[in-house]
């Protein structure tokens, strides 16, 4: 089955990415959240994005105009919003969310629909028996930024099917993304290499090991990543990164994936990185 009509569920850091990628990609998106505020800021990140591509010569404007004249908003889940090839949802790491989320795309969706999450970290195989479609559910999972980043994990439930999966890899391959195939394990690979490595940093800022203006150049100078894991960690949301966290203890039931208390402390004060304006570091909007 080729997909061309998409729907992605949540307009947030992750979804409205997944949009752009899915828009530029040649399909019809339509980014839905629950209000009509979200979706536009949802929108308004793929507009903005694309309009810096234009600034640097990457796009024309009537290639921006085309890419944006394919995707659309919604609020509301109908039958006739969720008459797509394809569902991701990119909504918050809860799974009472996710399968509230599952059942209804389940209920509404055509049964030809494949219902794919970006879940981070949540056991893949549990967000599949909330359906009646379990063969049709599959793991997507993008990095952050979406639209950069070349990498999607794709993660087969139990039930998953070998068709369901190879739709979804030639969809990854067509979207300009290398597709890696990971096991339903808690954080499947990604996470499960890289959140931790945040979490130690967080401890050695606790610990007074160093600033984190000083951990983070250890990180960049030292092992040539792009960013600092704090810095990364502001730009992934330390919510989102303790929650991880959370997922890994709870799931390994080991000891080194306890979350750091200042960690959690951050996400108490509400520093919760890019997205408040401060989290390690501080952000002028
Ligand atoms: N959305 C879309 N495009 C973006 C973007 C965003 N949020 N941020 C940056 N870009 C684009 C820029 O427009 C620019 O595009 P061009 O090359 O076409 O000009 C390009 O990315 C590079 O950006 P900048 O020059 O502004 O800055 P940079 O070179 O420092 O790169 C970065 C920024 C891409 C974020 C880079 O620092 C990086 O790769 N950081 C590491 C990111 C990472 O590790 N992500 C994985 C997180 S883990 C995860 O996502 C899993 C999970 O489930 C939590």
């Amino acid at each position: 089955m080729e997909i061309k009509k998409v729907l992605i569920i949540g307009a947030g850091q992750m979804g409205s990415g997944i949009a752009q990628v899915m828009a530029q990609g040649g399909l019809t998106v339509i980014l839905r959240d629950i209000s009509e505020e979200y979706v536009q800021k949802g929108v308004k990140t793929v507009d903005k994005n694309l309009a810096k591509a234009v600034e640097k010569g990457k796009l024309t404007l009537d290639d921006k105009a085309v890419i944006m004249s394919r995707i659309t908003g919604a609020v509301e889940l109908t039958t006739e919003i969720c008459a797509v090839d394809l569902a991701v949802e990119a909504a918050v790491e809860n799974m009472d969310i996710k399968r509230d989320i599952f059942q209804t795309l389940d209920r509404l969706c055509p049964a030809h629909t494949i219902l794919a999450t970006n879940t981070s970290s949540l056991p893949l195989t549990a967000v599949a028996a909330t359906t009646k479609r379990a063969d049709k559910v599959i793991g997507m999972h993008f990095f952050n930024p979406a639209p950069v980043m070349k990498l999607v994990e794709i993660i087969n439930g139990l039930a998953t099917s070998q068709e369901t999966f190879e739709t979804v890899h030639s969809l990854a391959l067509k979207l300009g993304k290398e597709p890696v195939k990971v096991e339903d394990f808690p954080g499947f690979i990604g996470n499960r290499v890289v959140i931790p490595m945040i979490n130690e940093a967080v401890y050695a800022l606790m610990e007074g090991v160093a600033s984190a203006e000083d951990i983070d150049t250890v990180a960049k100078l030292g092992f040539n990543h792009p960013m600092g894991p704090l810095a990364l960690s502001d730009l992934i949301g330390n919510d989102t990164v303790l929650s991880i966290m959370e997922v890994l203890y709870a799931g390994y039931g080991d000891s080194k994936y306890r979350p750091c208390p200042l960690l959690k402390k951050m996400v108490q004060a509400g520093y919760l990185g890019r997205k408040t304006g401060k989290g390690f570091f501080e952000y002028t909007r």
